[in-house]
């Protein structure tokens, strides 16, 4: 089979060059904006007047019958063909004759890919968006509904301060929410249509890019064609996100693995959302939080993979830009099935409440409120932090936890403890008194839960405004 771009070439090519050139085996995921994209293209050569009515006429039926053809599963893609765009443009002209040879006036690959990888991102960022903000319910549920389950807070995996389940739950939010953010602008430098730049210089034809624009619901029109062929910008922004909306779900599954631990044994993951093991009868593993935390360096590695072909490339198209692809796919494979998984094995999941709450009420999390119930008395915080030092470390010599001294074991430390002291240091009232803003106090909470619900409102709107225009 004779290549498109025969015309100055003597032999085929080789199959090694044929197998290491190839794109189709991966762009082939491409066909649906390639064939819209082409549909737009003909249509504006019609209307400038650059190709004839008929001719236009048949390029679009025919691409609507490759279109069909291939969503039926009877398009044969060809490596001979390089990619998808050869591929498809190679069967319509098979189909219709001379006038397929005239819809790539005005048109290079370079530009056509750039089209094609723009707008697949648009319906990713449409698509990711709504899987995003499904998880995002999912934990603002969750928050909803244990503003008051108490539960230990951790710093450097060591007990803490006593928290709500809640304000862990809201703290995963607003990492997430985030990730929207930046999933916002990954749309806005998706948004931008590069068609038109043609190979690297624009065209002598009287092309009209804004008209293209328009058809494919692109808000602007790329500025300078050379930028327009080589800015692979939004897909690196895109593997940014990515990899940063990864690390939290990797944070996320990690909690998931250390709370559904024996040691733990604040939640039980559901049957349909565990492993077992070949070997051990006894084993209920959280495989899916697990990969959940692996998946996480692939993502990277796409991103690296990126930064590393962008990195000193020259002006303007070189086939190294074909490595977009691969990584980029992977990514957004990985992403759709991590958030749908995670988001249901968080719905699935048991609390066990009990176990949270004794091991808050087992444990020394409270000694910061006993000094700044000191604070209160008027000691001063330096001096208050060595007293409940001393204090704790008693404690732990007689085998008692705070709240089970007597008040003369408190006063032997300082002699500004009273009765009220037991009060304070039971866990939902540390909680309960926690008045600054951001904290896990029950009301704060619930009205961070308030305010994040009108938040998602508001970025379902974005969402199908996303959904109207990709
Ligand atoms: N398959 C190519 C890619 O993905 C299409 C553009 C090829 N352009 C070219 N001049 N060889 O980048």
């Amino acid at each position: 089979m004779p290549k498109l771009w025969g015309g100055r070439f003597t032999k085929e090519t080789s199959e090694w060059v044929d197998a290491y050139n190839a794109s189709i085996s991966y762009d082939k995921r491409l066909y649906r904006e390639d064939i819209r994209g082409s549909i737009a293209h003909a249509t504006m050569l019609v209307r400038q007047g650059i190709i004839t009515k008929e001719d236009g006429k048949k390029i679009v039926a025919g691409l609507k019958e490759i279109l069909q053809k291939i969503e039926d599963g009877k398009f044969e893609f060809s490596q001979k063909l390089e990619d998808i765009h050869m591929n498809i443009e190679a069967r319509l002209t098979e189909m219709i004759g001379a006038a397929g040879g005239r819809l790539h006036s005005a048109r290079s690959r370079n530009d056509q890919v750039a089209l094609d990888m723009h707008m697949y991102m648009k319906r990713v960022v449409a698509e990711l968006g709504e899987l995003l903000i499904f998880l995002e319910e999912e934990i603002l549920d969750l928050a909803a509904k244990n503003c008051d389950t108490i539960m230990p807070g951790y710093t450097h995996l060591q007990r803490a301060q006593p928290i709500t389940f809640a304000h862990n739950m809201l703290a995963y939010f607003n990492m997430f929410k985030r990730d929207f953010e930046r999933l916002q602008g990954v749309w806005q430098r998706a948004d931008i249509m590069p068609l038109g730049a043609c190979a690297i210089a624009g065209s002598t034809l009287p092309i009209d890019r804004q008209f293209v624009a328009k058809e494919l619901n692109f808000s602007d029109i790329y500025s300078n064609s050379m930028d327009a062929i080589s800015d692979r910008d939004y897909i690196l922004e895109f593997l940014s996100f990515a990899s940063i909306l990864m690390m939290h779900v990797s944070r996320m599954a990690e909690e998931i693995c250390l709370w559904n631990s024996t040691e733990f044994g604040f939640i039980e993951l559901d049957d349909a959302y565990a492993t077992g093991s070949s070997m051990m009868p006894q084993k209920k593993n959280p495989d899916i939080a697990e990969l959940a935390r692996g998946k996480t360096g692939r993502v990277y590695g796409a991103l690296m993979q990126m930064l590393t072909v962008l990195k000193g490339l020259p002006l303007a198209y070189n086939k190294d830009l074909q490595e977009d692809k691969e990584g980029f796919f992977d990514v957004v494979d990985t992403l759709q099935l991590t958030l749908t998984v995670l988001k249901n094995m968080l719905a699935t999941m048991t609390l066990k409440k009990d176990r949270m709450k004794e091991a808050v009420c087992h444990d020394f999390s409270n000694a910061t409120d006993l000094a700044e119930y000191l604070v209160k008395k008027g000691v001063p915080f330096r001096k208050a932090h060595e007293i409940v030092g001393k204090t704790v470390a008693y404690a732990i010599e007689q085998g008692k936890y705070l709240g089970e001294l007597t008040l003369d074991e408190f006063r032997n430390y300082a002699a500004e403890v009273e009765k009220d002291v037991y009060e304070v240091l039971k866990p939902e009232n540390c909680v309960a008194s926690r008045i600054s803003f951001g904290s896990p106090k029950v009301e704060f909470n619930r009205s961070q839960c308030d305010t994040n619900k009108q938040l998602i409102v508001k970025q379902k709107e974005f969402l199908s405004f996303w959904q109207n225009n990709m």
